[in-house]
């Protein structure tokens, strides 16, 4: 998958400024019977960047996650992290391997502290869970004051930020999430980008599905457009932001270039 105008490329396959590839989905075909729900999806994701993975409802997404996860076993193609195919490894070797998953449901314990569900995502730590705990809170601080609440009691944009906290306390090379701003207010939404941003600052590689579109969009570095389980548009989150008028029509298979960018017609 390439990109035609350089101007808007900030993802390559040959990385610049010392990010690199972490994660790399190649001719990825899955779904739960025997009718595939993506088919021969290619994405990848690199280390300080975030890669988006927008709308329409329905067009494979969480089970592209889910692939990515181990939760699905991929019918064909690779997955690679960090040059290591993970297609076929279990959930949990997955997570070791250095993938972190905030689901859209079930993403924290709710009856337990704040504390708790850290030591909880801490079970794989490869330092002291201590340590990690320290680091995790120095990034980020809102749930340092509130080690000792139960996660029922969190605000949501707090919820969804223990969420994350708690993936990273696998040291994760790569977190993926799943609609991380569903349900929240605009305020909470802003307090969770906010930590998404820390994330990437930090070196992390991160993959995100989100509704949000344009407001993704404006912290992408990279954004794929799945219809119907394929790929059918990626650009990076400024050009799509600028051209963000036409993707309705493309979400509706109406419409299927957008300017410079290189676009997959169905079955290809
Ligand atoms: N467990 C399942 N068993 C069978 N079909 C499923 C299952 N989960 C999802 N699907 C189907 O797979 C298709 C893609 O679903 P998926 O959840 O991946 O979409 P999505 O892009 O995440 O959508 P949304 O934006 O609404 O979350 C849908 O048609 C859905 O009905
Ligand atoms: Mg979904």
């Amino acid at each position: 998958m390439t990109e035609t105008a350089p101007a808007t490329a900030t993802m390559t396959p040959s990385t610049r400024d010392g990010s690199h590839h972490v994660l790399v989905v190649t001719d990825v075909t899955a779904g739960y019977g025997p009718v595939p729900i993506i088919h021969n999806v290619d994405l990848r994701a690199e280390s300080a960047r975030l890669v988006a993975l927008i709308r329409p409802n329905g067009a494979g997404k969480s089970t592209l996650l889910k692939t990515i996860m181990g939760i699905l076993v991929p019918r064909n193609g690779s997955i690679m992290l960090d040059d290591t195919p993970v297609h076929g490894l279990r959930p949990d070797q997955i997570v070791r391997a250095g993938i972190g998953y905030v689901p859209q449901v079930g993403d924290v314990f709710d009856h337990l502290t704040v504390a708790e569900n850290l030591s909880v995502g801490g079970i794989i730590a490869k330092k002291s869970r201590e340590a990690k705990r320290e680091e995790v809170l120095t990034l980020f601080p809102v749930l340092a004051p509130r080690l000792k609440q139960r996660a029922r009691t969190l605000s949501g944009g707090e919820r969804r930020i223990l969420a994350v906290a708690r993936a990273l306390m696998g040291s994760p090379k790569l977190v993926i999430m799943d609609e991380p701003s569903a349900g929240l207010s605009p305020r909470a939404m802003n307090l969770v980008w906010e930590h998404l941003e820390i994330l990437r600052n930090d070196g992390l590689a991160l993959l995100v599905v989100e509704q949000k579109a344009k407001a993704i969009m404006a912290i992408a570095d990279w954004v794929y457009v799945l219809v119907d389980g394929r790929n059918a548009l990626e650009s990076s989150g400024e050009t799509m932001l600028a051209n963000v008028h036409d993707l309705g029509r493309i979400f509706m298979g109406q419409q299927l270039t957008l300017n410079t960018e290189r676009v997959v017609p169905e079955g290809e």
